[in-house]
């Protein structure tokens, strides 16, 4: 039957959704499936400060949607809860969104006193004082989670954020306060200056890659709650649990299952079909690619471009020449932007074989090169 109009169109077929918000990212699992042992340590770190001491410094890291975020979601989740808690102002920050000093700092005022500070005319000292201030008046402790730290170094704020809250008991006597900071290695302390490095030391806790078993079982709860009941087969909860595994990506997975019941809706199945499964693969893989680039700076696609046109393996040197020719930017620049793009796992380096000094890198793309054109500009 030919639909009359978009209203046909919209209302032709019933949806496979329960509850399609489990699939949006920022969805927070009821169950946190395979991760007791990190929740232990985390509960350590932040347990002296519900008794209004300082809470231990963290360093939660490992490889993307390894949990990391969620982590630190319920935990903010389950402390509405506990009566003690309201000892501690506590403040989520996204790095990646607030990348300046100020932005920071604006965010942990809000947190603490209420309101972000204005946006002009106030100077960083007073915003501090602010804080610190009401902190003392309340007898509260400060916790401060700085989500995807790694954000920062690209312009070298870290140091100074890090140093300005963990001092911050020089300034103000008393002053409690504790970072749980989030990143994809511990590559991260090396970058740290001495001075905030022995302040900091925290305790490290890793969030290891899921294994196959563990992205299906959690993959098949998420299917549980998001569609009813035999849309999906275990079967190809097992495919896409395979194919998130074989990305190292537990996010294309959910992906996945959204894709796919979006495009059986779409060929009007009350079943997700192994061919939707492969149609939502090929969409996903452009899609995941785009996300990641599309925040990248005009430099940095340039360098991801000129690595496109090149050989696998091109050496570091071949590709500055390039890239200099191109941009007219320094090495220093390039050797940082080339390191971003391996934090985000958009290439892979190797010392070149036969230089003996280990200077020289062998660059290697991880992503077919035609599915990275269409998504550069
Ligand atoms: N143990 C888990 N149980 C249920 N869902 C999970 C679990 N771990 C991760 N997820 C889901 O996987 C997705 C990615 O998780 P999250 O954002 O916490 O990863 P991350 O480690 O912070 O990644 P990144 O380093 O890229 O920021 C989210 O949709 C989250 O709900
Ligand atoms: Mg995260």
């Amino acid at each position: 039957m030919c639909p009359r109009s978009f209203k046909d169109l919209l209302s032709a077929e019933e949806s496979l959704f329960r509850s399609p918000e489990v699939f949006d990212p920022d969805y927070v699992p009821e169950e946190y499936l395979h991760r007791g042992e990190q929740m232990q340590s985390i509960a350590q770190c932040i347990k002296p400060a519900l008794r209004g001491e300082r809470p231990l410094n963290a360093l939660i890291y490992g490889p993307p949607a390894t949990g990391k975020t969620t982590a630190m979601r319920k935990l903010f989740e389950e402390l509405e809860d506990i009566p003690e808690a309201t000892r501690i102002a506590r403040v989520h920050i996204n790095c990646q969104i607030n990348a300046t000093k100020f932005g920071i700092f604006s965010l942990i005022h809000k947190a603490v006193v209420g309101h972000l500070p204005p946006e002009t005319g106030v100077p960083f000292s007073r915003v501090y004082e602010a804080i610190f201030r009401k902190l003392r008046r309340e007898n509260k402790v400060l916790l401060v989670v700085l989500d995807d730290m790694d954000h920062l170094f690209y312009d070298r704020y870290a140091n100074e954020i890090l140093y300005d809250i963990l001092r911050a008991h020089e300034v103000f006597p008393g002053a409690k306060t504790g970072i749980f900071s989030i990143v994809s290695s511990t590559e991260f302390l090396y970058k740290l200056d001495d001075r905030v490095r022995s302040m900091f030391r925290p305790q490290e806790i890793y969030f290891p890659p899921y294994s196959a078993g563990e992205m299906y079982d959690i993959l098949k709860r998420r299917a549980e709650l998001g569609f009813f009941a035999g849309v999906i087969s275990d079967e190809l909860v097992e495919k896409i649990a395979t194919y998130a595994y074989e990305h190292g990506d537990l996010r294309l997975g959910i992906e996945l299952l959204r894709v796919s019941a979006h495009i059986a809706e779409y060929h009007a199945s009350r079943k997700i079909t192994e061919e939707h499964v492969e149609e939502a693969y090929a969409k996903s893989r452009v899609a995941t690619l785009r996300s990641l680039v599309e925040p990248l700076s005009k430099e940095d696609k340039l360098l991801l471009k000129l690595l496109c046109e090149a050989e696998q393996g091109i050496t570091s040197g071949k590709l500055y020449e390039r890239f200099s020719k191109a941009s007219g930017l320094s090495y220093t620049k390039f050797y940082r932007i080339l390191t971003k793009l391996e934090e985000l796992r958009l290439v892979d380096t190797k010392v070149a074989s036969g230089d003996k000094r280990g200077r020289s890198r062998e660059i290697f793309l991880r992503h077919p090169r035609e599915e990275l054109l269409k998504v550069l500009p």
